[in-house]
């Protein structure tokens, strides 16, 4: 275990046990091999596809991050209230600037005993958004883990109050069996104290959906191909991006938008690497993210699943985006 100092007020503790290079090769190796060939949507995000992200936040079609936005900062102080003490905890913390709209609500004495907490796999963007910060908040004390909060969540395990945070309704991209055993461990994680925090996108309407998704200036199919352009470097392939064409569809039946790369002829790449060659059927696709989208009934039934009851629930004037807060079931 790998502690940094940054600063008087900034500890990262970096508890990746893994290297990269070795992550990324099981996760291509068997996503590749299979019938449908898959990639984890994690690997979108080198310094490229972060921007490119950041990009899609500001495209007239994605409507997620400012419906999500204007939520917060509506329900910002209902949800910070009576927290004067413990730990704000944010995973997947990425740049965190959607923090700021409940650390804005916190006074100075509170926020004296307060610790942010950023969890994110990320040690580069921790630490510039740490120190961005504690420049933007001069009582801010932050204790920062670099881990993967889906295997490592257990970290954050204390015995002071705590509020989870886990916004950009990124709980999406997770299947339906990794949601799962995700919620019963912020189930175990919480004391009846306290809060997990998350974002969802509600259902659309499919065009609303497939829109933000396809947007005109092929921002989100940059986004796409940047993931082979990811492999290409960390593991000496030749995936030729143009020979790909970007798809995402709405499932109606999984409830999520779907995003592929689809081959748009025979194709042969090879993984120096890996010591592999994939070969592409024109018109086989490799599937590269999942966006659930959730209904009312679905929310209540993950909670129930995980025995954490709903304690509010916030939710934009069109009803289509939610902020749940969510506690412990005390029975
Ligand atoms: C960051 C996972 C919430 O699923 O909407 C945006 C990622 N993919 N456009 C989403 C994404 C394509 C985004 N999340």
């Amino acid at each position: 275990m790998e502690t940094t100092l940054i600063s008087s007020r900034i500890k990262l503790v970096n508890l990746l046990n893994e290297s990269f290079k070795s992550q990324i090769s099981k996760d291509v190796l068997s996503g590749l091999i299979k019938a449908q060939k898959s990639l984890p949507c994690k690997y979108f995000y080198d310094t490229r596809g972060s921007k490119l992200f950041e990009a899609i936040c500001e495209l007239p079609e994605y409507y997620v991050t400012r419906m999500e936005m204007s939520l917060l900062n509506q329900c910002a102080p209902l949800i910070t209230d009576g927290f004067n003490k413990g730990n704000l905890v944010e995973l997947g913390s990425g740049t965190n600037w959607k923090i700021r709209t409940l650390i804005d609500q916190l006074d100075d004495q509170s926020l004296n005993q307060i610790n942010y907490i950023p969890v994110d796999v990320s040690k580069s963007a921790m630490i510039e958004a740490s120190n961005e910060l504690v420049d933007i908040y001069p009582n801010l004390k932050i204790k920062g883990f670099i881990a993967d909060f889906t295997s490592q969540l257990n970290i954050i395990r204390d015995k002071e109050p705590m509020i989870i945070v886990f916004f950009g309704s990124s709980i999406g991209n997770f299947n339906e069996q990794d949601r799962e055993l995700f919620f019963n461990e912020i189930a175990k994680l919480l004391k009846p104290e306290d809060k997990f925090v998350l974002a969802l996108d509600m259902i659309k309407s499919v065009e609303t959906l497939e829109m933000a998704y396809n947007d005109d200036q092929g921002i989100t199919s940059e986004f796409n191909k940047n993931i082979l352009k990811v492999i290409n470097r960390e593991l000496n392939a030749d995936f030729d991006p143009d020979h790909f064409e970007h798809q995402a569809i709405f499932n109606n039946e999984e409830k999520r938008i779907e995003m592929h790369l689809k081959a748009n002829r025979q194709i042969k790449a090879t993984i120096d690497s890996l010591d592999l060659t994939v070969r592409f059927e024109k018109g086989e696709t490799i599937h590269t993210e999942n966006s659930r989208k959730y209904s009312k009934d679905c929310v209540k039934n993950m909670a129930r699943q995980a025995n954490l009851s709903i304690y509010k629930w916030h939710t934009n004037n069109e009803d289509n985006f939610s902020i749940v807060e969510f506690k412990k079931n005390l029975n």
